[in-house]
């Protein structure tokens, strides 16, 4: 599922850099684009970072 539609990244994409050590959105952006133009996608990326970091970077399926 894309979840930066800007940048045409899905989350599959969001969750293996978040896996390889992005914490925050700034860093996201530098390594895969996603929310680095209109910001629409920015909740949901927030919200996939506290998941990942809520469950110690285990996510189902990605
Ligand atoms: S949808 Fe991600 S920056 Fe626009």
């Amino acid at each position: 599922m894309i979840v930066c539609i800007c940048e045409g990244v899905s989350d599959r994409e969001v969750k293996r850099v978040l896996r390889q050590g992005a914490c925050d959105l700034g860093s996201l952006r530098r390594e895969c684009g996603a929310g680095g133009d209109c910001g629409s996608c920015r909740p949901q990326l927030r919200r996939m970072l506290r998941e990942l970091k809520a469950t110690g970077r285990q996510t189902p399926g990605g």
